[in-house]
Formats: C-alpha cells, sequence, structure tokens
C-alpha cells in the first residue's frame, strides 16, 4: 500500500495478517519502521531525523552502496541511499520464494548524473519482505548492466539501526573473538578480546568473516534481535556516544543509549561483476522475547 510520510514522500507500508508491520521510503529505500504482532516498533529512528533530499534518513535501514564508510572517491556511504527508487511491479523471479504476501521489490538504476560520479551500469533491485511471525527479511540483487564490457567494484552494507532499551544493558554475540578494522583508529586491524560485547564508550568496528547469525541482546526489554545474512561476510557495530551524538545535527544528543547498529556488509573484500553477473545479499531479522536469565 502506497502512502505519504514525512514532508510528504512517498512510503509503501506492509502489514502482515498478524499484525507484524513495515514501512519503507522510495527515498532511499529506507525502512523506516519495523513493528512487532504487539505494534512495538523495533528499529530506531532519531525524532531529529531530517527526511530532507539529499541528506539520508538518520535511522531505520540506510542502504549504503556503493561505497561503505568514507574511504573511497565517492560520497560517505554511497548514493543509493539519498536517491529516489522506483517500485519494481514486475521483478525476475527470485531464487527463493517468498511465503507472504506482504513485499514489496524496488529498484534503482543510474541517472545520467549518477554515471558521472560513477560510471557505470547496472540495475539494483531490493525485495523488503514481512515473514508469518514478523521477520524483516531484505535482499538485494546486483547486476552490472555495463554495454562497455567493464566490470564493477562496489562495497555494501544494510546500515540497520536497532532501537534499545539503555545501550549500557545491551550485549551482542557471536563477534567475541573475531578480527576487526577499528574505524576510529584509521581501520586499523584488531582481535575482539574475551566475551560477548558490551557498551561503554564510542565505537565503529568492522568485524570480518563473521558468522551467518549474530544476535543482540536487550536485557531490560527482553528482547533478541537476531541477524541472519547470506552473502555478507562482515558487520559494522556503532554506536557514536555523547560526543559525536552532539557532533550530529540530525541526532539527539540523548539518542545514542537507544539504539545500537549491527550492519550486516560486505566491506573488506569488495564485490566486482562483470557485465551480465549478478551478486546477491540477504538479511533477515527477527526479534524474539527473551526471558531474564537467557544468555547470563
Ligand atoms: C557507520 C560508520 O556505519 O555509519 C561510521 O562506521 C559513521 O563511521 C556512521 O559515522 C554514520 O554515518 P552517516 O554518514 O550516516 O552519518
Amino acid at each position: 500500500e502506497l502512502a505519504k510520510g514525512v514532508n510528504g514522500l512517498d512510503k509503501i507500508v506492509l502489514r502482515e495478517s498478524r499484525g507484524s508491520s513495515a514501512e519503507v521510503y522510495l527515498y532511499g529505500a529506507h525502512v523506516t519502521s519495523w513493528k512487532n504482532d504487539h505494534g512495538e516498533e523495533l528499529l530506531f529512528v532519531s525524532n531529529k531525523a531530517l527526511y530532507k533530499p539529499p541528506k539520508a534518513i538518520r535511522g531505520g535501514i540506510p542502504i549504503c552502496f556503493p561505497q561503505f564508510g568514507g574511504l573511497g572517491p565517492l560520497e560517505q556511504h554511497g548514493f543509493a541511499r539519498n536517491r529516489f527508487w522506483t517500485v519494481d511491479t514486475d521483478p525476475p523471479p527470485f531464487p527463493t520464494p517468498t511465503y507472504s504476501k506482504a513485499y514489496v521489490d524496488l529498484i534503482l538504476r543510474p541517472s545520467e548524473e549518477d554515471i558521472k560520479i560513477w560510471p557505470h551500469s547496472y540495475e539494483f533491485r531490493l525485495r523488503v519482505a514481512l515473514g508469518p511471525g514478523g521477520d524483516l527479511m531484505l535482499t538485494s540483487r546486483v547486476r552490472n548492466t555495463n554495454t562497455d564490457g567493464k566490470p564493477f567494484t562496489f562495497t555494501f552494507a544494510y546500515h540497520t539501526y536497532f532501537s534499545v532499551s539503555d545501550i549500557s544493558e545491551v550485549r551482542v554475540e557471536g563477534l567475541e573473538t573475531l578480527d576487526y578494522l577499528d574505524n576510529l583508529k584509521y581501520r586499523e586491524r584488531f582481535t575482539e578480546q574475551g566475551d560477548a560485547l558490551t557498551f561503554e564508550s564510542e565505537v565503529d568496528k568492522i568485524y570480518l568473516s563473521t558468522p551467518t547469525k549474530i544476535a543482540i541482546l536487550d536485557h531490560e526489554k527482553k528482547r533478541t534481535f537476531v541477524i541472519r545474512k547470506d552473502g555478507l561476510p562482515d558487520a559494522v557495530v556503532w554506536n557514536p556516544w555523547d560526543k559525536k551524538a552532539k557532533a550530529m545535527a540530525d541526532f539527539g544528543d540523548d539518542e545514542y543509549k537507544h539504539m545500537l547498529c549491527v550492519e550486516a556488509a560486505a566491506i573488506e573484500k569488495s564485490i566486482t561483476l562483470k557485465p551480465g553477473e549478478e551478486w546477491k545479499g540477504r538479511q533477515e531479522l527477527s526479534a524474539v522475547p527473551s526471558s531474564y536469565c537467557s544468555g547470563q
């Protein structure tokens, strides 16, 4: 169902029969809401989010493509998150069927202006689907449609902002003992020591060769988010903490306490596609109630 969002921007509202829902803005193919069947919001979006092109929406799930981060020739996190996508009414068949009627297919192709900054022709298809249990599934397919025979290379992330009750009560499981690149130290490589991750200061790390399943445990909310991913070996963990929060115009000073980004990504090893080739990257999010003692 097509609806008007903030500032008159078009959005698609997905509803699943048991009551869960999601919202996707055509601007950025940006998921800005994911609610469980009790109507509770599971994603964080800043109260100060601008919904004003060309600024990406602060929160939800921005798509970072064709460049993750600021190291490279393009603007920070690439341009997919601040382009207007269109609804793809006739998508080619998906390799894995979507067992739900609550889904939408969006497509991005380069404009003439885009080709000046990234000289390649591509089709980027994104399917956003709600599963019967309220799981949120995002499948990206990028195809090289260059006619000049040239390959292209890109990096990618689903920059998901999870809503958490209190960042100092949150733990992330699945990344302990892994190698990571520290974005706060010019991407120097370190190895994570010890137990599950907890948070007491700014963090901006790219974990490498991560498992297909990562969990975020929110003790206060008694909720565990589970991220399952495919084709996305890396995982970025980001929280700006107080100082960076104050420096961001579209982010409240205290909002860092209520969010955590865990981003399924392909960064360390960039992806190269020859003409005609397609890449697929998938993430599936679920939110499950956890008993107080779980994982302790
Ligand atoms: C994270 C990066 O993924 O995104 C951080 O690792 C960055 O370095 C953050 O600050 C937010 O980026 P932006 O462009 O949305 O402000």
